[in-house]
């Protein structure tokens, strides 16, 4: 079969987690194929919140293989904490979760480097969640990296201390300190917890379950927003967050992929540095904030909150050939009066555009505003898309007319239940 691909459109944190969580029960694989820890994808399910970093979200359905994918960046430490974190759910790991050999490596000295060059960027820092996601990158790209399937082969150790040393001589011209051993030793506990899973050739394992007709699905981390080539540079993440992506990461050719599911927030969010053309400074955005329990997953920092931005939408949906549109989280705009969404852009200059500009942090972007009257209703309980006040469906309709692409999800609460498919 082929690999259907869910992406966040925005800045992260849509709800990726929940709604791959929701679907998983009809594939046979999830799987992840970029990103890192950088991720926090939440799922809510009979009682149980859970916040995954690198793990798939499909780890809580027995039958799905989980695999992460090549285009990852591993942390190990991260990985034996988030494993330990579910020991409680009796998960057979050696069936169903697969880590790619090619899937590269974090080291302590990744997370100091991404310390020290944040500092050196003082007030134009990025906003990094400081996972040491760049630098690893960057050492893939430099061609520098350790990868997963290495941590298997004689000479590991001395490797690591290779790579090490470079990225010391890099700290030494940077006013910072730090103490690596201190991290170095559950750092080498986790090489070993690591070495016990199923490492393997993952590319194979994907297209052996394209080949007999499994079932796929792609879980993007991060958002269209952030992706390292279209999203707002160089407030970005380090990888490619889009459907491609999902190629290079996981080793399945572009005609595999099926479906593509977009999925967005029924407003925006954005946590860390760089520019928000509809951000919100006033008290519904900090309404928004709080109704929307808008902290972040990994960091816990306070999110952003704004208005839905339709030329980013419209832009994230043409990059990744969306064919499908979730939207998440309807239920925190029930506490509104009027509700705004931005359908263009007005310049500098005074044209009004559609189009994304070149540099959205240096072009002076006032957003164009249509109202929508408010539902005022709670929904958390609507179990069809026929029960919805009229107010919401007005608002899907005028989403789907835009964009041109079918809502097919809405969800109005974080649990699993809290879903509607239309
Ligand atoms: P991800 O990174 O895309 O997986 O999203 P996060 O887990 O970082 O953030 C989404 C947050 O919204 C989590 O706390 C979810 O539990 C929550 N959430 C997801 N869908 C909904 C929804 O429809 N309504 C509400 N109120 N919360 C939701
Ligand atoms: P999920 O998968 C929201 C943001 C950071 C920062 C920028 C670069 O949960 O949606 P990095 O750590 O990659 O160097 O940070 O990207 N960022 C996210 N924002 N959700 C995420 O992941 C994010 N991953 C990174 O806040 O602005
Ligand atoms: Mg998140």
């Amino acid at each position: 079969m082929k690999v259907d691909v869910l992406l966040g459109l925005q800045w992260g944190d849509e709800g990726k987690g929940k709604v791959v969580d929701y679907l998983a029960p009809k594939y046979n694989v999830v799987a992840r194929f970029q990103g890192g820890p950088n991720a926090g994808h939440t799922l809510e399910f009979d009682g149980h919140k859970h916040v995954l970093h690198q793990i798939p979200s499909g780890i809580f359905r027995s039958q799905i293989k989980n695999i992460i994918g090549n285009g990852v960046v591993l942390d190990p430490v991260i990985f034996k904490k988030e494993i330990e974190g579910l020991a409680k759910f009796e998960i057979d790991f050696k069936e169903n979760l697969f880590i790619s050999k090619k899937t590269q490596l974090i080291l302590p000295s990744h997370k100091l480097l991404d310390a020290a060059y944040e500092k050196a960027k003082g007030k134009d820092k990025i906003g990094s969640t400081l996972k040491g996601i760049g630098p690893s990158y960057q050492d893939k790209i430099a061609r520098n990296g350790l990868r997963v399937g290495d941590i298997l082969a004689p000479g590991f150790d001395e490797r690591y201390r290779n790579l090490v040393d470079k990225h010391e001589s890099i700290l030494k011209h940077h006013d910072f300190e730090y103490n690596l051993e201190e991290v170095e030793k559950p750092f080498f506990e986790a090489i070993e917890f690591l070495r016990e899973f199923n490492l393997v050739n993952s590319e194979y394992v994907m297209n052996n379950s394209i080949q007999s007709k499994e079932t796929i699905l792609a879980e993007g981390a991060q958002g269209s927003l952030l992706d390292i080539d279209f999203g707002s540079y160089p407030y970005v993440t380090s990888s490619n967050t889009m459907t491609a992506g999902a190629c290079t990461g996981m080793g399945i050719a572009p005609k595999n992929i099926g479906e593509v599911f977009g999925i967005f927030k029924a407003y925006c969010t954005r946590v860390g540095g760089g520019p928000f053309p509809t951000e919100l400074f006033d008290d519904t955005g900090k309404a928004i904030q709080d109704e929307g329990h808008e902290f972040g997953a990994t960091t816990g920092r306070p999110r952003r909150c704004g208005w839905l931005d339709l030329p980013a939408l419209k832009y994230a949906i043409m990059i990744n050939g969306v064919s499908q549109l979730f939207m998440m989280k309807a239920d925190v705009l029930s506490i509104l009066e009027e509700i705004k969404v931005c359908t263009h852009y007005k310049l500098g200059d005074g044209t009004v555009s559609e189009e994304i500009p070149f540099q959205l942090m240096d072009e002076e972007i006032t957003p164009v505003y249509k109202t929508f009257p408010g539902w005022k209703e709670d929904i958390t309980a609507v179990k069809d898309f026929d029960s919805m006040p009229a107010e919401l469906k007005d608002y899907i309709k005028f989403i789907e007319e835009q964009t041109g692409v079918p809502i097919t999800i809405v969800s109005v609460g974080p649990d699993r239940i809290q879903t509607i498919l239309r």
